[in-house]
């Protein structure tokens, strides 16, 4: 093997591909959805309007929206064959239940079939998947709980329906304003690891829910989507905000990571952070209990050094603590991630789809070659 050829650890740096999805500009810390920057789509737009945007690739009409906000609304039921699989694992990790869910609709979708590989056939199997991902993760949180599903309200919009379901209590317009902004805030972004493992399952030709579980496996890890969660636990295990700055230095001292930091692409401040940094300000003071962000603000002052370096807050670090707020518990904020992100996956499964073509690369061998086989009994 030539000695000459270049590894790149982790694809770093390496574009596969070309997209008209997003654009994830890290050195100047811009998000483009479709053209659009994502502060205005965070001040300005819905979840449904901007998932309508990133499937479809342009802003709805009203009518256009009227019709996409009707299919999601029909499609939020899940079916028995499924609430009995969730019923079965509902021990396990709300991020399991997610995929496992998922992976148990595709037997049930009317189209799952592999046959129907359309771009269009596709986008179709990714909203119905988009509106029945909120009832699988309310249902198992209620399930789990001892309680009883509540189902799906079409009085109600896809953020305000998903509170509903999880509580039974219709939520504030404050409440579902935040979680439908952290909707659109999570609904694309680029070849992050979860959206490569879905295109890398569409590349060989695998339908939807195929793709969609590879990347809810992915997204599962502290290094991707997990860190919301790990951002609320260490926010616990703080405490107090005079006890922060310790916290960072004893964990950068012990060679650790401070969770909802750094991120491969973005080099300057994640975008998305801002917006949910003054939404969880703004809650806490409502809810009378600042304690969470007055705790994460002196770690973020902590971590100041560390911006030379690249190191910036990420969208994670604020996200964790607004979820906690509305009283969600740690365990499903990675599934909040990823309902938010369905969108942006079925984006990248028909783009992939569109211009298909096997996601294959090397690994450099650098083990023994020429080993001699010595029979078993002879070893
Ligand atoms: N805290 C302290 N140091 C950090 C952090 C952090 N959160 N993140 C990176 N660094 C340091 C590393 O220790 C390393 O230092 P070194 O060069 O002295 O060894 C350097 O920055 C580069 O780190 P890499 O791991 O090579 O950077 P990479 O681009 O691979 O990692 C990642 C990105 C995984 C997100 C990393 O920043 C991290 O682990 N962050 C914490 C977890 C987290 O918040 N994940 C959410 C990411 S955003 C998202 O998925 C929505």
């Amino acid at each position: 093997m030539a000695d000459e050829v270049e590894v790149i650890r982790g694809l770093r740096g390496v574009y596969f591909d070309t997209t008209s999805a997003s654009f994830v500009d890290g050195e100047q810390g811009r998000l483009i959805y479709r053209g659009y920057n994502i502060h205005d789509l965070a001040e300005n737009s819905s979840a449904e309007e901007t998932f309508y945007l990133l499937m479809y690739g342009q802003l709805p009409t009203t009518a256009q929206l009227e019709e996409f906000d009707k299919k999601l609304k029909g499609s939020r039921e899940i079916p028995e064959e499924v609430i009995s699989v969730i019923r079965l694992v509902q021990n396990a990790h709300p991020m399991d239940v997610l995929r496992t869910a998922i992976s148990a609709l595709a037997g049930t979708d009317p189209s799952s079939d592999i046959s129907d590989m359309s771009v269009e056939g596709s986008r179709e199997k990714g909203i119905r998947l988009t509106a029945q991902a909120p009832t699988i993760v309310a249902y198992h949180h209620r399930i789990r709980q001892g309680l009883d599903p509540v189902v799906p309200n079409s009085n109600l919009g896809h953020a305000a329906n998903f509170l509903y379901m999880l509580t039974g209590t219709e939520p504030t317009a404050n409440e579902s304003g935040l979680m439908d902004t952290d909707f659109v805030l999570h609904a694309e972004h680029g070849a992050n690891a979860s959206a490569f493992a879905a295109r890398v399952a569409a590349g060989t030709q695998a339908d939807v829910h195929a793709a969609i579980t590879s990347a809810i496996a992915t997204l599962k890890g502290p290094s991707h989507g997990g860190a919301a969660e790990e951002v609320m636990k260490m926010a616990i295990e703080i405490g107090e905000e005079s006890a922060a700055e310790k916290y960072v230095s004893d964990v950068l001292g012990s060679g650790g990571r401070i969770m909802g930091f750094g991120h491969r692409v973005y080099k300057a401040e994640d975008p998305r952070a801002r917006h949910l940094r003054a939404r969880c300000q703004k809650l806490g003071e409502e809810r009378g209990d600042p304690k969470w962000f007055r705790i994460l603000s002196r770690v973020a002052e902590a971590m100041e050094p560390y911006k030379a370096r690249g190191i910036h807050v990420n969208v994670d670090f604020w996200a964790g603590s607004i979820y906690h707020l509305l009283g969600l518990p740690e365990d499903i904020f990675v599934s909040i991630f990823a309902l938010g992100r369905i969108p942006g996956w079925t984006l990248q499964v028909t783009e992939q789809l569109s211009n298909n073509i096997l996601i294959r690369p090397l690994l450099k061998y650098e083990g023994p070659e020429d080993v001699e086989y010595v029979p078993i009994h002879q070893r």
